[in-house]
């Protein structure tokens, strides 16, 4: 945030900046999408909605899951959120007491720790590595898992990283006993390979899935859990109290994402490819280390350690002498201070112009 706020004085002030920081899809939400939201206002379907949300979107998830992985569950264990953001504090709030620990890779999403610690409960860190693209070693979850031990946390394709956890590995998570959440909000942006749904493993688990990333709908605000038929209530509960239902509007839009914008995600998703197999190549070539070639999501997490030690310094660097903005691997945990994560959330003309700079830049250094 930081970054971003000194990029945005930097351009007030007449400056060309490119945005490589960037954590939303750079398309606009594809149009028969919209189409269908516009259909929902027209037929004044514009009130509040069962709590667990339209049972037509949660019918549709049913099947998608159904499809997509051959796992299956009903439209009763699915609660429609306000994104996924809101569905992380609802399934936090359910599981995790306080003195309650929950396994968080380090790296992970910066929001993962905060919402633990607002509850009182501890995140316990396990670190993940470069030469492994940054996946959960099982060994290392198991030295970390004490009586306290709620829940694993699992994030594939992963923020900041775009790697995914392999299905062995998963398959040995599921299995160590605690709870997991399965945060799968990039699935869909997955490239020559294929994402894993943590039910495919056990059902001891919590799905985590919005309609950000894929369908390009950040502003909508619509996610949704699929929960263990045991959680269902206490969930339903904490939305009732809290949030009453999602937005009517963005749920018909969702239904309409899942039922007609295929065509318009794999457009996206091959976009994407595109621009991700050119920054790979880039940023090798200009000297930062990538072990394992991300293959999900649209972020990279590049080792800068030859440039320096200070994550947060070298992108304020970065931002002000060569006018790009990237995001400092220290956001991300302790174990990612020395990288930076590059974002391909924008057009390849901008990415190429940005990679240009960052060239100039090292070399004048
Ligand atoms: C890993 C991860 N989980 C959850 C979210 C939140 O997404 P939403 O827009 O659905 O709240 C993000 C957003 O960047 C994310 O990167």
């Amino acid at each position: 945030m930081d970054v971003l706020e000194r990029a945005h004085e930097l351009e007030r002030e007449g400056q060309h900046i490119i945005h490589l920081e960037i954590g939303e899809p750079d398309f606009p939400t594809p149009q028969i999408i919209c189409e269908g939201a516009v259909k929902a206002i027209q037929d004044g379907l514009t009130h509040y909605t069962h709590s667990l949300g339209i049972l037509e979107l949660r019918e549709a998830i049913c099947e998608h899951y159904s499809e997509k992985y051959g796992v299956a569950f009903t439209p009763d264990q699915i609660v429609i959120t306000s994104g996924t953001s809101p569905a992380l504090f609802m399934i936090f709030s359910a599981l995790l007491e306080a003195g309650d620990e929950i396994i968080i890779s380090n790296p992970h999403y910066p929001c993962y720790p905060n919402f633990a610690k607002f509850l009182g409960a501890s995140p316990a860190f396990v670190n993940v590595y470069e030469e492994d693209g940054f996946q959960y070693r099982p060994e290392g979850i198991k030295k970390r898992l004490g009586s306290r031990s709620k829940a694993i946390l699992i994030n594939s394709p992963s923020n900041p990283t775009g790697n995914l956890l392999a299905p062995d590995r998963m398959e040995k998570i599921a299995d160590m006993g605690p709870y997991i959440i399965s945060d799968e909000i990039y699935h869909g942006l997955v490239y020559e390979e294929k994402e894993h749904c943590i039910l495919e493993f056990t059902d001891r688990a919590f799905v985590l899935n919005g309609f950000s990333k894929a369908y390009a709908m950040t502003g909508w605000r619509l996610g949704y859990i699929v929960s263990p038929v045991d959680f269902v209530r206490p969930l339903q509960k904490i939305q009732q109290n809290f949030f009453i239902s999602a937005g009517s509007v963005s749920q018909w839009a969702g239904l309409t994402a899942l039922r007609r914008a295929g065509e318009d995600v794999e457009r996206m998703r091959s976009i994407y490819n595109e621009r991700r197999k050119y920054m790979i190549q880039r940023l090798r070539d200009l000297g930062f280390g990538l072990a394992v070639e991300p293959a999900g999501a649209f972020y990279m997490l590049v080792n800068a350690k030859h440039l320096s030690d200070d994550s947060y310094e070298l992108a304020f660097e970065i931002l002000e002498k060569a006018g790009v903005g990237v995001s400092p691997g220290i956001d991300f945990g302790q174990n990612a201070e020395g990288y930076l994560r590059f974002s391909y959330a924008n057009s390849l003309e901008n990415i190429k112009e940005g990679l240009n700079r960052i060239e100039d830049f090292l070399k004048n250094r």
